[in-house]
């Protein structure tokens, strides 16, 4: 589906503000319908899915190596369960059912508790029929802040995300639409950015955190007005920071800027023909700029794949409309098969490294996650790149990743395009 230029460009005004959760980080999560704003304020409301009253859901953010005790209230009338998108944690915690934990049912409670290892920038969001209750709105942020945050002036969490919705702003429905599965996914007709801040200082320095909660659009996206380095990408911090350039941003990804404001902060979707504004933070007033240089975040506390795998292996997606070889039994497949099998895709002992080819032999992009652990991009020379734990590999190409294997449990490997995931690219891998 193509944009509704109409619709998308009556989003350009200003951005929509996140709800400001009443405590810091509250310790339910309740699910729940809700009304959401997603036309401009004034106009039509829509009814959603949310947390606490509200779509996304509050911020969470806890310190570096602190637990986060969260009790999972579903008042919804259907079953689902909440995944912590990067965090290594304790396999029991990871949100995912008939894997980890059972479905959480209707009026029934789950309680989380799990330490929060790495410092950066993660979220939350529904594991069950995903593909339509994340795209109604059952997600949020979580930042895990490190024991020393590098000075900003703002610490601003920015949201892109887009939706499928008539003029009058009702979600269109038919979210399992089997057309979409085969494509690119439930793309929206409406993108907009969500913000924690809609104003700062000229000349301020700030942090940005992006994360694109889409369920289908990977987001080319340019930041304006903003003199930036980007210093993590999916909360893992780069080893040096990098000059803010244009980046695609997959479905899940997340990518840390700090940089100096120059004028309004504008967030544009480089679309195929033209540019369009996502939304912007205002620049007001002037401040004098600051002095210290923008340094690395500490680095992370990841093990480094041996040079010589213990495990070498192809991860072949397949399926799919327009040219890709059908496999499996469902739309998707990863090696010829779809969606769950009983016995794991691999097994590992706990701390093998592991080499693996991401093959896309299909006509679409695709973002493909790893549950319970972050991997590192491995360039064609062999070296080792960004570490990740969404990596989007384009059509037609391959993608290596390498990653030590070291914690224990049962862990999805699967598209976060979620309508592919429903229709069969998914696997699991279990670590002794
Ligand atoms: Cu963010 Cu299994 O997903
Ligand atoms: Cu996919």
């Amino acid at each position: 589906m193509n944009l509704n230029r109409r619709l998308f460009l009556a989003s350009t005004t200003a951005a929509l503000a996140l709800p400001k959760a009443l405590v810091a980080s509250p310790n339910v999560l309740r699910a729940e319908p809700v009304q959401g704003q997603i036309l401009p304020g004034g106009e039509n409301t829509t009814a959603m899915l949310g947390f606490n009253g509200s779509t996304p859901g509050p911020a969470l953010r806890v310190r570096q190596g602190e637990e986060l005790a969260v009790r999972f209230e579903n008042r919804m009338g259907e079953g689902s369960s909440v995944h912590w998108h990067g965090i290594r944690l304790e396999n029991a915690m990871d949100g995912v059912p008939g894997l980890t934990q059972d479905l959480v049912q209707p009026g029934a409670d789950f309680d989380y508790r799990f330490r929060a290892p790495d410092a950066g920038t993660y979220w939350y969001h529904s594991h069950n029929r995903s593909w339509e209750q994340v795209a109604k709105g059952l997600f949020g942020p979580l930042i895990v802040e490190e024991a020393n945050p590098p000075e900003v002036d703002h610490d601003i969490t920015v949201m892109l995300d887009d939706w499928r919705i008539e003029q009058d702003g009702t979600l269109m429905g038919d979210f399992g639409a089997r057309h979409d599965f085969a494509h690119a996914g439930r793309l929206g007709n409406y993108a907009k950015i969500m913000t924690s801040e809609v104003s700062v200082m000229q000349g301020a320095r700030v942090r940005l955190r992006l994360i694109n909660t889409a369920t289908a659009r990977v987001f080319p996206t340019r930041i304006e007005g903003l003199n930036g380095w980007v210093v993590a990408l999916d909360g893992m911090p780069l080893a040096e920071p990098r000059a803010l350039a244009d980046v695609s941003l997959a479905p899940a990804q997340r990518m840390d800027v700090i940089g100096d404001v120059t004028g309004p902060i504008k967030f544009i979707f480089i679309a195929q023909s033209e540019l369009y504004e996502m939304g912007s933070i205002a620049a007001e007033g002037q401040k004098v700029l600051a002095a210290k240089a923008i340094e690395a975040l500490p680095a992370a506390n990841a093990t480094r794949p041996k040079d010589q795998p213990d495990h070498a292996l192809s991860l072949k997606m397949e399926g799919g409309a327009m040219g890709g070889r059908h496999a499996g039994d469902d739309i998707w497949a990863f090696n010829g098969v779809s969606g769950m099998s009983d016995a794991p895709w691999a097994t590992f002992n706990r701390g093998d490294t592991v080499a693996i080819d991401l093959v896309n032999d299909t006509s679409f992009p695709h973002g493909i996650h790893l549950h319970g652990h972050h991997f590192y991009e491995v360039s064609a020379d062999g070296s080792l790149g960004d570490l990740r734990d969404t990596s989007l590999v384009e059509r037609g190409e391959t993608q290596k990743i390498a990653t030590v294997f070291d914690n224990p449990g049962k862990w999805l490997l699967h598209c976060h395009m979620l309508g592919h995931q429903a229709s069969g690219m998914k696997t699991w891998v279990e670590v002794l």
